[in-house]
């Protein structure tokens, strides 16, 4: 595995949870352990895609939100990719093969290989108060604009969760971000399970007028 970083781990936080930094998607399920929270695939970014979704972005671009299973996949994004690309032009189709491979991918760590799958453009604060997310295990990708910000477990104050930023937040100075085109895994805090869910929240955009267009598929 093409490890950049495993945060953090020391003996005296071994109960603490894990986050996986890699170069390699090839060992994604390793999400699945119970010490990790966080695999992040760290790649480059692919300007094909990038100019494909500045086009798209002058018009309006309807949310696309729909259940699938890995053998439906392929046509129900082709049937939503109309209505954000109405002739379906070649230099589309890098992006919608990448959502396709990426989330086929993530469906294989479901036991029943299906999951909740969106697109969409976003133009305002979302979450950007510090939180875990409910889904026991949601991929994120942001192909366009900021990315998520989320913190090792050493900079977390789980008892502050709910609250205000500065109680979750024990050192500000440790938040880290998922950059565009890298590919997270994020596992949720799901009620019965001991999992403690990664500590994440959505970058602030709206002051400066900015745009986001992420891929969200949730198992
Ligand atoms: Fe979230």
């Amino acid at each position: 595995m093409n490890l950049l970083k495993t945060l953090p781990f020391t003996s005296s936080q071994s109960q603490a949870p894990i986050q996986l930094i890699s170069t390699s998607w090839s060992e994604r399920s390793r999400v699945l352990e119970k010490g990790v929270n966080l695999y992040c695939w760290k790649r480059e970014v692919n300007h094909d895609i990038s100019e494909y979704l500045e086009q798209c972005l002058k018009h309006e671009l309807p949310n696309i939100s729909f259940f699938a299973q890995e053998e439906d996949l392929a046509s129900k994004l082709q049937e939503n990719r109309t209505g954000w690309d109405h002739h379906h032009g070649v230099s589309g189709d890098p992006f919608w093969e990448d959502v396709y491979h990426l989330t086929k991918d993530f469906l294989g760590l479901s036991p029943n290989r299906s999951g909740t799958v969106f697109l969409k453009v976003i133009d305002n604060n979302a979450c950007t108060k510090f939180h875990t997310d409910g889904d026991s295990l949601r991929m994120f990708v942001t192909y366009y604009g900021k990315g998520t910000e989320w913190l090792p477990e050493k900079a977390v104050n789980r008892k502050g969760l709910g609250k205000r930023n500065q109680l979750i937040v024990k050192d500000p100075t440790q938040i880290q971000r998922l950059e565009s085109f890298d590919v997270g895994i994020l596992k949720g805090q799901v009620p019965g399970s001991n999992a403690k869910g990664i500590v994440h929240r959505s970058p602030e955009i709206k002051s400066a007028g900015e745009k986001r267009i992420i891929l969200r598929v949730d198992i």
